[in-house]
């Protein structure tokens, strides 16, 4: 099935961390299953050679995910390398030696943000004068303003189809099945809005600090790096209205609607912390104030769901490392039983990682004379981490001009507008212990809305 209708894939940021864990996996992962088949270029300004490319990618398929001999024999076959800097012409117009005839390449940037617009600009002046797509890696801009002016960037030389924002979330099994059980089946869309819905929570839990990449991370902080884009695509899928029509910008067209209606968050709706032991961290500023960890209560202007928080925590050096979607759902009007405790309301909980749950919380009768119950969890659906990495179905759908799966100029300037008034660390910020839920503040949040709902992680097995 190899349909991609690229002819040449450049990745620019080919030495970097990403290329490592991600780029060359999913590379590994197109050859093997879908015949990917197109020369890669890789572009860095590292003073390396191509053999030391080679071996970095051997390296990299040994630790994240495994080599397979055969496919990782075709991947450097196809493998070509340019050393050189971003700023100097000379690096592209090699790069456009590499690409000889081809006239439909796919530019990968994965650059720091600060780079995507010149180097956007040296591509596509410099290299190819065909009909290039370009996938352009989070975050999108700084703020809204920069969103725009490297939309208006991209926009000079890359018509909107061609430009390919990624969210590796969206490549995503479990994230995309949010929508696939709210629209293939009739029972669970009609109890979706405001009358239903009491609350919805999401929790994006993990146990990790942010590693190597200090100096990444403490430009960006927990709100930048995984609310303003991965969580709020979350929010999206959870809460739009049923799609109509079936190309690309079905879903999009939904999101975006969406996406505007969110009230921008004010410095009350949000609670930032900082694990101890970050400042220590190589790459982060001695006194930083950038948070680890962040909560934030939303609110839809929408018919559908006005007055429905959703609370969203994100963070790191947490309990566990996990992700999770609930939906909470109203009491029923009245209490039938006249249980004095009547338990919690009935809800549907989405796990996305580290595997995938889909399941619903009720009530039952308790067996005996009295009409009591208590409250049982049905798990609908469980089903081990995805079988097709992200970055490998995202690459491949990008290789074949599928923009379906990634964020529209639109859609991202409206995800802007809702963390704008928040950026630039204007909201104190708590430090709390590795290992645990974050601050305490966070609990604060809530109010009288209940808590937050701590995800349990059982291995498939249990
Ligand atoms: C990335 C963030 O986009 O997503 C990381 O930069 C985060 O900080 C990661 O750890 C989480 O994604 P996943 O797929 O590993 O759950």
């Amino acid at each position: 099935m190899s349909n991609f209708d690229s002819d040449a894939l450049v990745f620019l940021g080919a030495t970097g961390d990403l290329a490592y864990k991600q780029i060359f996996p999913a590379l590994q992962g197109l050859i093997r299953d879908e015949g990917f088949n197109l020369p890669i270029i890789g572009v860095a300004k590292s003073g390396w050679t191509l053999d030391q490319l080679k071996a970095r990618a051997k390296d990299s398929l040994e630790k994240h995910g495994g080599l397979d001999q055969q496919a990782f024999e075709k991947l450097v076959g196809l493998l070509r390398y340019v050393d050189g800097d971003y700023n100097d012409p000379e690096t592209f117009v090699q790069v456009g030696r590499e690409l000889g005839q081809a006239q439909r390449p796919l530019y990968y940037l994965a650059i720091p943000p600060s780079l995507f617009a010149p180097v956007a600009e040296n591509l596509a002046k410099l290299c190819c004068p065909g009909n290039a797509r370009v996938v352009v890696e989070k975050p999108f801009g700084r703020d809204l303003k920069s969103a725009q002016k490297l939309g208006r960037t991209l926009h000079q030389y890359f018509p909107e189809e061609n430009i390919f924002r990624i969210d590796h979330y969206l490549g995503k099994e479990p994230v995309q099945n949010i929508l696939y059980m709210r629209f293939a089946n009739p029972n669970f869309e009609p109890i979706f809005n405001r009358d239903h819905v009491r609350s919805i929570q999401i929790t994006m839990a993990e146990d990790f600090g942010v590693q190597d990449r200090g100096k990444f991370y403490d430009e960006v902080g927990a709100l930048l790096d995984v609310v303003q884009n991965h969580m709020l695509q979350v929010v999206a899928n959870l809460t739009i209205d049923p799609p109509t029509g079936e190309d690309h910008d079905a879903v999009r067209d939904r999101k975006a609607e969406l996406m505007r209606a969110v009230r921008p968050l004010t410095p009350d709706s949000v609670v930032r912390g900082q694990y101890q032991g970050y400042r220590s961290v190589a790459g982060v500023a001695p006194g930083s104030n950038v948070e680890t960890f962040v909560a934030v209560r939303l609110e839809i202007d929408s018919w559908r769901w006005a007055g429905v928080p959703i609370y969203i925590r994100a963070g790191k050096m947490l309990s566990v490392t996990c992700t999770e979607a609930t939906v909470e759902f109203k009491r029923p009007p009245r209490e039938t039983f006249g249980e004095l405790a009547p338990g919690s309301s009935a809800h549907m909980r989405f796990r996305l990682s580290p595997d995938l749950v889909i399941a619903l919380g009720v009530r039952v009768k308790i067996p005996g004379e009295r009409m009591v119950g208590h409250d049982v969890e049905l798990e609908l659906h469980r089903q081990a981490a995805h079988d097709l990495p992200p970055y490998q179905r995202l690459l491949g759908d990008a290789s074949r001009g599928n923009t379906e799966l990634f964020s529209r100029q639109d859609l991202a300037e409206a995800q802007w507008r809702v963390v704008e008034p928040i950026l630039g660390n204007v909201t104190p910020l708590y430090s709390y212990q590795p290992g645990t839920w974050g601050p305490e503040e966070s609990a604060q949040l809530m109010g009288r809305d209940g808590h937050w709902i701590d995800p349990v992680v059982q291995s498939l097995n249990q």
